[in-house]
């Protein structure tokens, strides 16, 4: 049996494969991909180079492979030809499963980043190649603790909840996925949810310092991030993924994501003790 992982060299892609070699798949059955060599070579399993903007380096890797674990890319708005590529790739090389990282309700989301993870998901159903989406919610990294303590935190989610987890748990949950001999198509993950008030709570209450958490509009989110220095584009398809959240678009029902990992999620106490420690 062949693995190949892609976005190795990313945070998530890295700890699938140290989390499929701590479930005992022998290394010289997982293939690490990136665009990076020198990166991969920090992994202990083979390593080959593959680009989304490169087919034929992404089926050369494919060529053999069981399955694959498709991370999805870091390139917001460049992703559906990169993805397309992969797609492709995929198919001429014949694997036998794609794993793919989405985003929550990828096929009914009105997030603006969830756009191309939709698009991914069709090219996915179109080629015919078996596939999993595992439609991976909000990562607990995503909010800086420390900059909480600093700053304080500011949004645009009003009460919406957030099912957040740390990357680690979604890392486990895709290696639990691709050792799955029958798995489900779909998989909605998340972990305890909470709404950015309660985050800025639960800092609070471990911190022993006040940290408040502000709400604005979308408009004026988008301002006071391009007034951090972000770029107009980026803030507004953050500040979206604010407005989203604030309708529900971030809360995950269900148990897809403990499931997978046979414990609950780690909870946010836990997440924001091991930060503070
Ligand atoms: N759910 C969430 O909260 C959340 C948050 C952030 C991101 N995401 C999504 O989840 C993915 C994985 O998260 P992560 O934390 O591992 O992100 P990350 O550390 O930025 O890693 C992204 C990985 O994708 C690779 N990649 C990007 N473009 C590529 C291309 N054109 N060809 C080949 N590889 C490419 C990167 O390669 P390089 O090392 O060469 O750049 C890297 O290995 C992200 O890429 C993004 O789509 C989700």
């Amino acid at each position: 049996m062949t693995i190949v992982v892609t976005g190795a060299t990313g945070h998530l892609g890295r700890a699938v494969v140290e989390s499929l070699l701590d479930r005992g798949v022998p290394a010289d059955q997982i293939l690490a991909t990136g665009r990076d060599l020198n990166k991969l070579a920090r992994l202990d399993v083979p390593s080959r180079r593959a680009s989304y903007d490169d087919p034929e380096s992404v089926r050369a890797a494919f060529t053999g492979a069981d399955k694959v674990l498709f991370v999805s890319g870091s390139e917001v708005g460049r992703r559906v030809p990169q993805h397309r590529n992969v797609v492709e790739a995929a198919k001429a090389a014949g694997v036998g499963r794609v794993v793919y990282t989405s985003a929550p309700k990828a096929d009914t989301s009105d997030m603006r980043l969830v756009a191309e993870h939709r698009a991914t998901e069709k090219m996915l159903l179109d080629s015919g190649v078996p596939a999993v989406f595992l439609r991976n919610g909000w990562y607990l990294e995503n909010y800086d603790v420390a900059d909480a303590l600093e700053h304080g935190i500011f949004g645009a989610a009003g009460e919406g909840r957030i099912s957040a987890a740390p990357r680690v748990d979604y890392a486990e949950a895709a290696a639990a996925a691709l050792l799955l001999d029958d798995p489900k198509q779909v998989y909605e993950l998340g972990g305890e949810s909470f709404t950015l008030a309660e985050l800025a709570a639960e800092i609070s209450r471990q911190s022993g310092r006040e940290v408040t958490y502000t709400d604005l509009s979308e408009e004026k989110y988008i301002e006071m991030l391009v007034g951090a220095g972000i770029p107009v584009e980026g803030a507004k398809v953050y500040a979206d993924s604010h407005r989203a959240a604030s309708n529900g678009a971030l809360e995950i029902e269900g148990d897809d994501l403990a499931t997978l990992l046979g414990r609950p999620a780690t909870p946010l106490s836990t997440a924001i003790k091991n930060t503070l420690a």
